[in-house]
């Protein structure tokens, strides 16, 4: 059943070229991607030199159980694997050369109607990227107190109806799943903003997951970590996709004393991506960089000349190089 699910795991990921082309991949190095999802970007990563190795990490065993049925295959030497939530990793010493995050939900995971992340499917209301830990949508929905309601629904889902809302759920609830829920949201707000942009209760679902997956504690404290975990002169991107997660990723970047911020400004994606991909609109990417100290600067020498050496060429991913049998990598 497990492996069913893996096999049909399909994530498109975003930022691809710029997330690979600012990293600057090093042979010989160590990788960490925080948020390994459908596999794209570490696949993109272990493809780019043949003598790097990459630790996987997700929270969700599903994740982790696609990306070894698509990747453990080819990358037996150079990729393992780790679940559980970014902000609870210990390296044990290890030191990465660059560390992604690619923040929030993946595709599989709206899609597979019984995670309950969606209100276009029926299901429990769950929510939890790790189902064998935390409280579930449903424990806050049926539970938490009105006022608690609203400033969750306010804070996290930036819904400027969340007052009325907390107060329908209450007044209606238990709810058992998500289209129930979602149904009695619609029917809360004003008319004009029921047939919107968006679903009336896609701000109510963000709000919901953040809290039961504590999204944000988790980012803050990983941010915290990672640079510790960094080489000098390694990288951290981070990829969010609302401002509640970017303005976390900006502010912390520039406050660490260990980073140096690349990035001024976002990396968002291009008019074509964001053509072939609709998520990859709200995408932001930024980049920082652990700083040198003194003795560092013998590491420094040492990467610029395996760098001289090492062509990183973009282009490179399309035709890559043998074995010939591992996947083909488009970055399209
Ligand atoms: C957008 S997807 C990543 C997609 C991936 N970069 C790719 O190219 O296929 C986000 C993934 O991050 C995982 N995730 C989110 N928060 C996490 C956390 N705190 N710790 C570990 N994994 C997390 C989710 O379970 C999900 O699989």
């Amino acid at each position: 059943m497990e492996t069913q699910k893996a096999a049909a795991f399909n994530h498109r990921s975003v930022l691809s070229r710029e997330l690979i082309a600012e990293l600057d991949i090093l042979p010989k190095s160590i990788y960490l991607d925080a948020t390994t999802g459908g596999g794209g970007h570490s696949e993109l990563i272990l493809a780019q030199e043949e003598n790097l190795k990459l630790i996987a990490i997700d929270r969700d065993a599903m994740a982790i159980a696609a990306v070894k049925v698509r990747l453990a295959h080819y990358y037996p030497q150079q990729l393992s694997f780790w679940q559980g939530n970014f902000a609870s990793y210990e390296p044990n010493g290890l030191l990465f050369t660059g560390i992604i995050a690619d923040l929030g939900v993946s595709s599989p995971q709206l899609d597979v109607a019984e995670r309950g992340f969606s209100f276009r499917h029926t299901a429990p209301l769950d929510m939890r990227m790790d189902r064998s830990t935390g409280i579930t949508a449903a424990e806050i929905v049926n539970h938490w107190q009105e006022v608690a309601l609203a400033d969750l629904i306010y804070q996290y889902g930036e819904e400027r109806f969340a007052r009325r809302i907390a107060k329908k759920i209450v007044q209606n609830r238990p709810f058992k799943t998500t289209t129930e829920l979602a149904e009695a949201i619609a029917a809360t707000v004003p008319g004009k903003y029921r047939h919107g942009r968006i679903h009336p209760a896609t701000r109510t679902f963000q709000a919901l997951r953040i809290e039961v997956n504590q999204e944000l504690k988790s980012l803050e404290k990983f941010i915290d970590l990672a640079p510790n975990w960094l080489k000098p002169g390694g990288k951290i991107g981070i990829i969010s996709f609302h401002s509640l997660e970017d303005r976390i990723v900006k502010h912390r970047f520039r406050d660490n004393e260990l980073l140096d911020v690349i990035t001024k400004k976002p990396i968002t994606a291009q008019p074509d991506e964001q053509r072939a991909n609709p998520r990859s609109r709200s995408a932001k990417l930024r980049f920082a960089q652990r700083k040198m100290g003194v003795a560092d600067l013998k590491y420094e020498t040492e990467k610029s000349d395996r760098s001289a050496s090492h062509s990183s060429n973009i282009a490179d991913v399309h035709h890559h190089r043998t074995p010939t049998s591992k996947p083909r990598i488009l970055l399209d």
